[in-house]
């Protein structure tokens, strides 16, 4: 392979940590930052794609006996499965509540929230080596490769409180077909604590989301702030659909 030819085909691997993908590197209009609504797309699709997340809780007043003294009040973070499964809200995501997990004790009559974390796709390990060692594309206005940088990539807090999914703990019903076979096509292991399992009790929650704080990466080129909670639900599945995020492939027929 031609040494050219191969970075044509890594260019877009690279660029795309440092580069929102949805930008047009030549169209200088195109480099705008994107408003907090694009961002709510890219929010979305996020939310589509990333199985796991961190949930943030607050021990309460009257925590169990065997917990340490003093754990009142204290926040308690870990990581949870997540999906959009909610055929009637699908901004709010889908969650399976264990009556034993203690975030989702915490989370009973509380506001918690829910941190969410792009992962690209990894990228070939020669890739990677290689190109962070060259720089063959320094000169005209053509984007420069960058090492890679985590705090390029887009992260956000959804924050909300959690409410029953009717109909979602009946595997006969509608509802419980439609959701419970979509949390098991993102979590496939799910289906041993499932609702109604002889084990542990469990049941389908959606997270209410009332507030969103995004940080798309770095300011110069992406947007950090909150998210209207209207334009967070006002995304349509067509928006998702229609944008990348960094290190995905490029949309049919458009370039990075
Ligand atoms: C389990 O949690 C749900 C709320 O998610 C509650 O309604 C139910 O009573 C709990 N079950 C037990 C046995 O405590
Ligand atoms: C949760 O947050 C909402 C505002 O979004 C507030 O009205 C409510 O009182 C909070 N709930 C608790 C239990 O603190």
């Amino acid at each position: 392979m031609k040494a050219s030819t191969l970075f044509s085909t890594l260019l877009p691997l690279t660029t795309a940590y440092t580069i929102p993908s949805t930008k047009d590197s030549n169209n200088a209009a195109a480099n705008r930052i994107p408003t907090a609504r694009e961002s709510a797309i890219l929010a979305r699709r996020i939310l589509t794609l990333t199985p796991l997340g961190t949930i943030s809780t607050i021990f309460p007043s009257t925590s169990s006996s065997r917990s340490p003294p003093g754990i009142e009040g204290k926040p308690h973070a870990l990581m949870e499965y997540i999906s959009a499964c909610d055929p009637l809200y699908p901004s709010h995501p889908t969650l399976l509540s264990l009556n034993i997990s203690s975030t989702f004790r915490n989370a009973a009559g509380a506001n918690l929230s829910l941190a969410m974390t792009w992962t690209p796709p990894p990228l070939p390990p020669l890739s990677r080596s290689f190109l962070s060692r060259l720089n063959p594309f320094s000169h005209g206005d053509a984007p420069k490769p960058q090492s890679y940088s985590a705090a390029a990539l887009p992260r956000y807090s959804l924050m909300g409180y959690l409410e029953p999914i009717p109909g979602a703990d009946d595997s006969k019903s509608d509802t419980g077909k439609q959701v419970q076979a979509c949390y098991t096509t993102t979590h496939a292991d799910a289906k041993y604590w499932l609702p109604g399992n002889r084990i542990h009790e469990s049941h389908f929650v959606r997270l209410v989301v009332t507030e969103i704080y995004w940080v798309g990466g770095f300011g110069d080129r992406a947007y950090i702030g909150w998210i209207d909670a209207k334009d967070w639900e006002s995304v349509t599945e067509k928006e998702i659909e229609g944008v990348r995020l960094p290190g995905e492939r490029p949309l049919e027929g458009k370039d990075l």
